[in-house]
């Protein structure tokens, strides 16, 4: 068989300029991460050609005996990181672990009580544009004005009023951590199902340096792809002695009766078809990874990046959403700069530097346009830089905010940002 540069000289092209890409830049988007050489080398292996409908011991085809031990692996590395009794490592994405949720929990036309998108929540947990606002009827809390930050109180009024079946917590741009104890007591006191989408904080949360859902929630999904470090997929998890503590909020529906193996039909076959093998064995592959101690130590290290971060963007006199971080991302609120997302976007793309535009809560931008950037340590502290190189990157981010449309001034930035890439290279390699 040939190899890819031997068959497809032009897709090869495109992989070794997106690796360049890659390699060069600075990859600020909280979502991402830069997964290990091994992790890449069992998604790029035979385990792709395995159909594996069901569970390990429970298959629909035959042929199943390896990818069984690699599920089992998978499920057993993610139990003992997470101090879980149960998970789920067949969702294709976070986006698939959600909808599982959905279908394991709600009717359609039943109540969801999210964080609204604006205010940092994420797509799934009822948008309109999503099929979980098309079909749930989705109620929201947001951030409080003048701190930045989820106030419970608020949250219990808007539950008393709208009585969910299921409150979910989690987001994609919120910079501070969660009290999971208050969420349950609320959830409690109307009688609603707990959901946590840990997805961007999931190898934090393992780290043990945010506070852990697990212990609180009726149950938890994430991806696995982001702090986590791992290949693109999801995962669903439920804690310790969770079948006591939903004998105690569970609606009096009846529908949920053994929540594992209603969440577990709710993947398959009520979501998806048969599982990626190949990203399963992946996730065991990185899921091993951060069971060593040098991934506490790495997601120490991202949470001291973005505090750093954010102690030199005041410094240079940014304002930041909530004032500053917990986690591992930073949201920057532009307008005091005369600045919007859409802009300082495209400049730091100029620049070398990618980050995203983000609304900021109470945004009078639209979407496409936004007044703030979300900015995360993740990927740049994968590569090796720690709050001397951190400091290093606000400075530059700050050059290009300066003067955002000087050709020269972009350039001068590039290549410091090429400079310290090529400091702490990344990958040797493009297809493994
Ligand atoms: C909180 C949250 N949940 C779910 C998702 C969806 O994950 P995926 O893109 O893998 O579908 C994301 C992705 O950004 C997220 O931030």
């Amino acid at each position: 068989m040939k190899s890819l540069q031997e068959q497809d000289p032009e897709l090869n092209k495109y992989l070794e300029l997106e690796t360049e890409r890659q390699n060069l830049n600075f990859e600020l988007i909280a979502s991402e991460n830069f997964a290990s050489r091994a992790t890449i080398e069992a998604m790029g292996s035979v385990l792709t050609n395995k159909y594996a409908e069901g569970y390990p011991g429970k298959r629909y085809y035959g042929g199943c005996e390896h990818v069984d031990k690699v599920e089992n692996l998978a499920r057993e590395r993610a139990k003992k990181l997470f101090n879980a009794d149960w998970v789920n490592v067949q969702p294709h994405s976070g986006a698939s672990a959600n909808a599982a949720i959905y279908l394991a929990y709600m009717k359609p036309g039943d109540t969801l009580l999210g964080l609204d998108l604006a205010h940092g929540g994420h797509l799934t947990h009822g948008s309109p544009v999503n099929f979980s606002g098309i079909t749930y009827n989705a109620q929201f809390y947001g951030v409080e004005k003048k701190t930045g930050r989820i106030d419970l109180n608020i949250v219990r009024e808007k539950a008393k009023e709208v009585q969910p079946r299921m409150i979910s917590i989690g987001a994609s741009a919120y910079t501070r951590d969660f009290d999971y104890e208050g969420f349950r007591d609320i959830a409690n006191e109307v009688g609603a199902f707990l959901w946590m989408d840990m997805a961007h904080t999931a190898g934090l949360i393992a780290a043990k340096v945010l506070n852990d859902p697990l212990p609180y929630s009726d149950v938890v999904t994430t991806t696995t792809h982001k702090t986590l470090r791992g290949p693109r997929g999801g995962m669903i998890l439920v804690g310790k002695d969770h079948e006591n503590r939903l004998g105690v909020v569970a609606p009096k529906s009846g529908r949920v009766k053994n929540i594992s193996e209603v969440l577990d039909s709710a993947i398959f076959p009520g979501t998806q078809g048969g599982p990626l093998m190949h990203v399963i064995a992946a996730k065991a592959v990185a899921l091993g990874e951060a069971l060593q101690p040098d991934f506490i130590q790495y997601q120490k290290q991202v949470k001291l990046n973005a505090k750093k971060m954010a102690e030199s963007f005041i410094e240079r006199g940014y304002s930041l959403v909530s004032g500053g971080t917990d986690n591992h991302l930073i949201l920057v609120d532009l307008r005091n700069k005369g600045l919007n997302g859409k802009i300082a976007e495209e400049a730091l793309d100029r620049a070398g530097i990618t980050v995203n535009k983000n609304m900021v809560p109470f945004d009078t931008e639209s979407p496409f346009v936004t007044s703030g950037i979300r900015i995360g340590t993740p990927a740049l502290t994968t590569r090796g830089f720690k709050e001397e190189e951190f400091t290093e990157v606000v400075r530059l981010i700050d050059k290009v905010l300066q003067k955002p449309t000087d050709e020269s001034n972009l350039a001068d930035v590039k290549k410091s940002v090429q400079e310290m890439c090529k400091a702490f290279p990344l990958y040797n390699f493009t297809t493994v």
